[in-house]
């Protein structure tokens, strides 16, 4: 959604301020940055420690339906940003099968990992739409039971209720995710998975959810998260 122009790039301005004067970033994907260096030596270090992550994710990181997510997608590298996946490794994904990796790994291994996934697709960080989100959570509740949940549980539980789309329900989940990289996914889908694009601007698009309607759904999601 296109809000006046005016207004955004001083929104824009007044965060990039603030970021500047606290020093730090906002949280676990909040930024799309890339903070990990991607050498070929830590890409060879990754590739090897991968071997332990192979049997959900598959060999190459291609995913296995119902079992593990596929990392390998260009949609959904340019939409994740380092500091999200470096968390998603640490503290994996309470309540599935993703354990926490940090008591296994070290800083630097877990950094080998996320360069390694990086070698797996040279895409440009996507340019996320951070705008406040205003959604009608009832909409998004009618949205989220019509269309997503045939694919991520009713309860958005993923894998335990239907092995087919992960468990974007749950807290886990959602607390590791800003509202640009939910709205970026959702409309350009997860490439080369089962997860199409709703944008009514996707070529491929199963649905015509508008910015609007995927705001909704993401409100519903924030609101319902367990
Ligand atoms: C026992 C199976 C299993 C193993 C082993 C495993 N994972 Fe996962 N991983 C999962 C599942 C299941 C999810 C998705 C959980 C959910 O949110 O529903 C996941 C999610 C992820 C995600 C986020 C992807 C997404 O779609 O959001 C990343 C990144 C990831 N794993 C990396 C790793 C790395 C690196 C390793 C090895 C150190 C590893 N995983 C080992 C099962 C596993
Ligand atoms: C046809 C099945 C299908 C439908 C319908 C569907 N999804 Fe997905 N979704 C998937 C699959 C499959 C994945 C990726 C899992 C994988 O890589 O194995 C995914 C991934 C995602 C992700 C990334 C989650 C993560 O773990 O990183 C988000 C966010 C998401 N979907 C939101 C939605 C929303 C919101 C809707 C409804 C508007 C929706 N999906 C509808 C199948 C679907």
């Amino acid at each position: 959604m296109r809000m006046a122009a005016g207004n955004s790039g001083t929104r824009r301005a007044l965060i990039l301020m603030a970021a500047a004067l606290s020093g730090a970033c906002s949280g676990p994907g909040a930024e799309n940055t890339r903070s990990v260096e991607v050498s070929t030596r830590a890409v060879a270090t990754g590739k090897v420690l991968f071997a332990t992550c192979a049997a959900c994710h598959g060999s190459d990181a291609q995913g296995r339906i119902g079992v593990g997510p596929r990392i390998a997608s260009e949609s959904y590298l340019a939409a994740a940003s380092d500091s999200f996946l470096l968390h998603t490794i640490r503290e994996g994904r309470a309540g599935t099968t993703m354990v926490a990796w940090k008591d296994r790994f070290d800083d630097g291994q877990i950094e080998a990992l996320v360069a390694y996934l990086r070698s797996l697709h040279d895409v440009e960080p996507a340019d996320l739409d951070e705008s406040p989100l205003r959604g009608d959570v009832a909409n998004g509740e009618e949205i989220f039971r019509s269309i997503c949940s045939g694919c991520h549980g009713r309860a958005g539980a993923g894998y335990q209720e239907t092995a087919n789309g992960t468990g974007i329900g749950r807290r886990a989940f959602l607390d590791s995710v800003s509202d640009g990289f939910i709205r970026y996914v959702v409309a350009h889908g997860k490439t080369q998975t089962a997860m199409r694009g709703f944008s009514e601007q996707s070529k491929t698009a199963v649905a015509n959810l508008s910015q609007q309607e995927i705001d909704d759904t993401i409100a519903y999601l924030r609101e319902s998260s367990w």
